[in-house]
């Protein structure tokens, strides 16, 4: 059976660990060419890298800051040199920096809106360039390009002490949907997914210990924490022709953390 992404080539932002690498691992393990993007730690964009090759997929590691016009041209440009083409867009890249409001930096702010916001519009940018410029290939795919941007449960979640980080995922739910309505004419397809807390870098102080874990689980109805095998999973279906009907939504992989989990036994 043809795998689901044979033949295209995925450049995944921030690739280098969390999510980021699970979708890379996955997208490649269905037959894609993965460009696998970092900003600062090569050793663990290298060690995907070789994770991928060993699986027996394609892929080449790029250093780009997203919220770096420059680089992103160049990141663009050298993905372009080496591949030819890109066909999926995985706008992963993402930081938080938090604090209490009325405690927070302009420089926590805007770092944050930086990368978050901002990072994703350049990637994106791009590639629908590209996708406008190549149009269809009915053997790779039905869509002329698709692009996930990585949002999270916080696109509707309001979360205290983290403003920054809840404003740029709102900002990224717009975003991926004033894209999806502009370009769904030619074909391109652009959607999000809303990761509930997946065991990554980026929330260890939520699941290293005991005490924090069970914390957490108060807001998982499914009583596990995600892991970035279970995007990963979402995001090759997401951008596969299984979804080819699918455009404009944010697809939450939570664990259920968005039924309002206080009123299980409340109100
Ligand atoms: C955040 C994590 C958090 C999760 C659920 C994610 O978007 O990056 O730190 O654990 O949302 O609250």
């Amino acid at each position: 059976m043809k795998r689901k992404l044979e033949g295209q080539v995925a450049l995944v932002t921030g690739a280098s660990s969390g999510i980021g690498a699970g979708v890379a691992k996955a997208m490649a393990a269905e037959g894609a060419t993965v460009v696998i993007n970092y900003s600062s730690s090569p050793e663990k964009a290298e060690k995907v890298l070789n994770e991928i090759q060993r699986a027996g997929g394609t892929a080449l590691t790029i250093k780009a800051d997203v919220s770096n016009e420059k680089e992103v041209l160049a990141m663009y440009e050298e993905t372009f040199k080496q591949f030819g083409t890109v066909d999926i867009l995985v706008n992963n890249a993402g930081l938080q920096k938090d604090n209490k409001f009325h405690e927070m930096s302009l420089d926590e702010w805007n770092r944050v809106i930086a990368i978050n916001l901002t990072g994703q519009f350049l990637c994106a940018r791009e590639a629908i360039k590209e996708f406008l410029r190549r149009g269809v290939v009915p053997s790779k795919s039905k869509a002329a390009g698709k692009i996930i941007c990585m949002s999270s449960v916080h696109e509707v979640i309001p979360w205290a002490g983290h403003a920054n980080y809840a404003a740029s995922k709102g900002g990224v739910m717009m975003l991926m949907k004033s894209m999806a309505q502009e370009y769904a004419p030619m074909k391109i397809r652009v959607n999000s997914i809303g990761p509930g807390a997946i065991r990554t870098p980026i929330n260890h102080a939520a699941w290293q210990t005991p005490e924090s874990y069970n914390q957490l689980l108060k807001l998982i109805p499914q009583k596990r924490i995600g892991e970035a095998e279970d995007i990963g999973g979402a995001a090759v279906w997401l951008a596969s022709d299984d979804a080819d009907y699918v455009n404009g939504i944010t697809l939450f992989v939570d664990g259920g953390m968005l039924l309002y989990p206080g009123f299980e036994d409340n109100g």
